[in-house]
């Protein structure tokens, strides 16, 4: 059984650069390279170090699992939506900060670790993502209930 929310969120990526190679030649085939005017929280601000390579606006559906212990597990890792491009990562949440609103999926910075492929994603360090709507699984009190153990929820 699955039920379907939508989810729509921001996210900036972030590679290791010095500051002078920030000007240097960016990606034209990927996303935006603007960097957004979102003032990022100082929280989820990446270390110092690592500078602004693109953003992505991205809609979707993120999936939850219901498990034996009557907690959500959220997928992870997502791989480039670019044609052609292969590249990967897997992020992994080291700080949130709670969204303006509390429907909506908390902003979090994530590390980027196990980069493959030759594309967009093999120099990513961080994701920041900002700007979330939707998104956010049920209490852990339907999970084992109202929502039975395997249920996928997104
Ligand atoms: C960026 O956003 C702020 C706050 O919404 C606004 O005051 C400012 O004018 C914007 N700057 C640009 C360059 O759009
Ligand atoms: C609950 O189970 C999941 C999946 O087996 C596990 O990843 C998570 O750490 C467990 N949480 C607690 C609080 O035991």
């Amino acid at each position: 059984m699955i039920k379907f929310g939508i989810l729509t969120t921001l996210a900036t990526l972030f590679l290791v650069c010095v500051v002078s190679s920030c000007h240097g030649p960016v990606p034209t085939s990927i996303g935006n390279t603007e960097s957004p005017n979102v003032t990022i929280p100082s929280d989820i601000t990446p270390p110092d170090g690592n500078c602004f390579k693109f953003s992505l606006f991205t809609s979707g559906y993120l999936l939850y699992t219901c498990n034996k212990n009557k907690t959500w597990s959220a997928g992870s890792g997502i791989g480039s939506i670019i044609p052609k491009d292969t590249s990967s990562l897997v992020v992994t949440t080291s700080a949130t900060h709670p969204a303006p609103d509390s429907r909506d999926l908390p902003w979090a910075l994530g590390k980027a670790s196990n980069n493959k492929g030759d594309g967009a994603f093999k120099d990513i360090t961080y994701l920041v993502r900002v700007n979330t709507c939707g998104g956010v699984a049920p209490d852990n009190s339907l999970c084992g209930t109202t929502y039975p153990t395997g249920y996928n929820y997104s």
